[in-house]
């Protein structure tokens, strides 16, 4: 059998993809009002549709799920009419495009959302740190309402409902953002979660969230093989911090691991090895992220670490980077000063070969 590279294809459920290359889900904060995803992603995506899988930005599931500025959901017939459009583009070129669900939970100013509900987190914990918002520049985010047991329920429904509106928007699958500090992540880690009922206390508690979630969006969708997860171990980011991530981690993939999901999707921060902990633990698909470039890349491929290889920030700069990485092409340098700005430059001006 000829060796995995990037340019092999794949498949993930029953879909085939015609390389081992995904772009990693990014936020871009160039959504209209009311969590419209605007016609200029349309020609973003569009452009980088030669990934063997696109991960859509972080989108939220309900308008509570928005706790950044021009962030997208998909929720309303209006949101979900403008992703069919970008899905539609992104199939004509043969690409293929999950929806990232994005809850931030407690990551949020009330400024960048449109609806009067607070945030919510497992907790009345509020996050260190300050957030942009258009109108009020850098913000605090304010402590957020404690989901009481019941309302946990309806979030974990508001997952549901929001697969069914992304197949129904022509997305090939969705990813559960449990990664980066929000919702999710706020319910698997000590300091964010302090319940005292089945959500809370005991490693099993707090990854019980994610694991309900999971079951009512495979139940959504009809099939595990549509549903993936990002998970980041250990990541610091948004003020987030568990007391044993290698215990929580092992525990918590041990359980996904008989689901039948699409994919585990590993995003590596400061947690040694994380891979090769967590990799014999999932006999699914697995897809490794964190800083890869194409010679770490295809190492990981050759050896087994990974069967597909997810990058960020160098398809933000390079459209066309499967082509780059098949050509050993230069690479143009990514702007982070254009990460979250609106319009077009450092979005859709960045040329391919
Ligand atoms: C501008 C920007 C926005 C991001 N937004 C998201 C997001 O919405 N959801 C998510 O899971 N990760 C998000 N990330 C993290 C990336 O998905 C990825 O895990 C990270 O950038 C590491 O990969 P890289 O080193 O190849 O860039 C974002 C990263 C960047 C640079």
């Amino acid at each position: 059998m000829p060796e995995t590279n990037l340019f092999s294809p794949g498949r993930i459920g029953g879909l085939e993809l015609r390389n081992r290359i995904m772009m990693a889900p990014m936020t871009r904060s160039r959504a209209l009002a009311g969590g419209i995803p605007s016609e200029l992603a349309i020609e973003y995506y569009t452009q980088r549709a030669s990934a063997g899988l696109i991960l859509s930005e972080g989108t939220a599931p309900s308008a509570a799920g928005i706790g950044y500025a021009r962030t997208p959901a998909i929720e309303t017939p209006e949101q979900i009419a403008a992703w069919r459009k970008i899905t539609t583009a992104v199939h004509a070129q043969g690409g293929k495009i999950f929806c990232q669900l994005m809850h931030v939970g407690r990551i949020a100013h009330p400024a960048n959302r449109f609806t009067t509900e607070p945030a919510v987190a497992p907790s009345a914990i509020q996050a260190a740190g300050t957030m942009w918002t258009d109108s009020l520049q850098m913000q605090e985010m304010p402590t957020p309402h404690a989901l009481t047991t019941s309302e946990v329920a309806t979030v974990i429904e508001q997952y549901a409902q929001a697969t069914r509106n992304a197949l129904a928007a022509g997305f090939d699958g969705v990813e559960y953002h449990a990664a980066s500090g929000y919702l999710p992540m706020q319910f698997l880690s000590s300091n964010t979660n302090q319940r005292t009922d089945g959500y809370g206390g005991s490693v099993r508690n707090r990854t019980r969230f994610v694991l309900e979630s999971l079951e009512a969006m495979i139940k959504a969708a009809g099939t595990a093989g549509k549903v993936g997860i990002k998970i980041s171990p250990a990541m610091p980011f948004n003020d987030i911090h568990d007391a044993d991530p290698v215990e929580t981690y092992t525990t918590l993939v041990k359980a996904l691991a008989p689901m039948g999901l699409a994919y585990l999707h590993v995003l590596r921060t400061t947690l040694p090895d994380t891979f090769e902990m967590l990799r014999p633990l999932f006999p699914g698909t697995f897809a490794a992220a964190g800083a890869f470039t194409r010679e770490s890349g295809e190492a990981a491929l050759k050896s087994g670490l990974a069967d597909f290889i997810v990058y960020g920030k160098p398809f933000i700069s390079n459209p066309d980077l499967p082509a780059r990485f098949a050509k050993g092409a230069e690479l143009t340098p990514w702007d982070a000063s254009t990460f979250y700005s609106p319009g077009a430059k450092g979005y859709t001006d960045f040329p391919s070969l």
